[in-house]
């Protein structure tokens, strides 16, 4: 045994830091590309800057956006269950970094799991959440990886000690992040992650449900005009980091319920005609004209046990929170993906 306890004063150490060096975004083309659309559209993942990292914790605290708060109550609620599905050594794998409460939650949950690892496209970030957590988490043997979780993995190749080889794997990805992928794109998310799984493993994944429209254009576009400030951020961040010129006080955000594609549309609506350059580039944005921004895909238990199951994913158990607000589900892999 080797002790792992963390001395004070000493920075909490990691069984393995290993970088996969994802693939580099290229933030300029992507904008640029976005801008160029017949429907203009900025990619959601550049949201997430330092100032966008603390607006968006900022949301998950606004009364309206009751997605956070009732999928950690979810999971508190069903943690005993969870125990006894996992069982003994578990080892979770996180794609999208771990410094927050649900991944602590979901560990304290189980029985002696034997490892954790965590994952994200920015190495840096995944070091200190990890880092974060190995000081909680003394006992457990805790590894980073700098990978991008839209690309495939060897799990096995990982340098898991050979206690942690033996558990059951568990990739942990809440927060309904799969509704952000269009429907196809979230098909070969959930492929990709049954990739990291053998028989008898399992994902445990977070879905938000379908519900009245205007709860969810609340939730999506709080009293207190901070998910339009998140929205605004990356339009700041363009203007800053590629000598762009939007006027973002012409820019107001909207959030609309689109009911036949079940999700939540999210646009910046240009209140007069625009004329900007981003990157060099003129741009013209009309008056109503919108840039979309994001979209949030809500679920029945049925709508998201057939998207996993065209993955090769079947459904063991699902729960669903008090005012059915929220789901989380519990898939293991079945015969072949098609
Ligand atoms: C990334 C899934 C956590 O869609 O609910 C929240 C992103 N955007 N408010 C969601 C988001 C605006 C969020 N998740």
């Amino acid at each position: 045994m080797t002790d792992t306890s963390v001395k004070a004063g000493q920075r909490p150490s990691l069984s393995f830091f290993e970088d996969m060096h994802p693939p580099a975004a290229d933030f300029r083309a992507d904008i640029l590309a976005g801008l160029s659309k017949p429907q203009k559209a900025l990619p959601p993942k550049y949201y997430y800057d330092e100032e966008g990292s603390r607006l968006f914790d900022a949301i998950t605290e606004q009364p309206e956006y009751y997605v956070t708060g009732t999928e950690l109550e979810l999971l508190r609620a069903i943690g005993p269950q969870i125990r006894a599905l996992a069982g003994r050594g578990a080892v979770v794998l996180e794609p999208g970094a771990g410094s927050s409460v649900k991944i602590r939650t979901l560990l304290d949950a189980l029985d002696g799991p034997a490892a954790y690892v965590g994952m994200d496209i920015s190495g840096e970030h995944v070091r200190s959440a990890c880092e974060a957590l190995a000081a909680d988490f003394p006992a457990l043997e805790i590894g980073a990886l700098c990978h991008d979780f839209t690309q495939s993995l060897d799990v096995d190749a990982l340098p898991l000690s050979p206690g942690a080889r033996s558990g059951k794997r568990i990739v942990f990805f809440p927060g309904s992040t799969i509704g952000n992928f269009e429907l196809i794109d979230a098909l070969a998310l959930l492929k990709t992650l049954r990739g990291w799984l053998r028989e008898g493993d399992a994902l445990l994944i977070g879905a938000d449900m379908r519900k009245a429209g205007s709860t969810l254009e609340a939730a999506y576009d709080d009293e207190a005009g901070i998910t339009a400030a998140f929205n605004l951020n990356l339009i700041a961040r363009i203007n800053q980091e590629l000598g762009g010129n939007i006027d973002s006080g012409s820019l107001q955000y909207r959030a609309f319920w689109n009911p036949y594609r079940s999700r939540v549309e999210m646009y910046l609506v240009a209140v007069k005609d625009m004329r900007f350059t981003v990157g060099g580039q003129p741009f013209v944005l009309r008056k109503d004209e919108t840039i979309h921004m994001e979209n949030s895909h809500k679920f029945t238990i049925d709508t998201f046990q057939d998207l996993a199951a065209k993955a090769g994913l079947q459904a063991r158990k699902a729960w669903v929170s008090q005012g059915e607000a929220f789901s989380m589900h519990w898939l293991e892999p079945s015969g072949e993906a098609c």
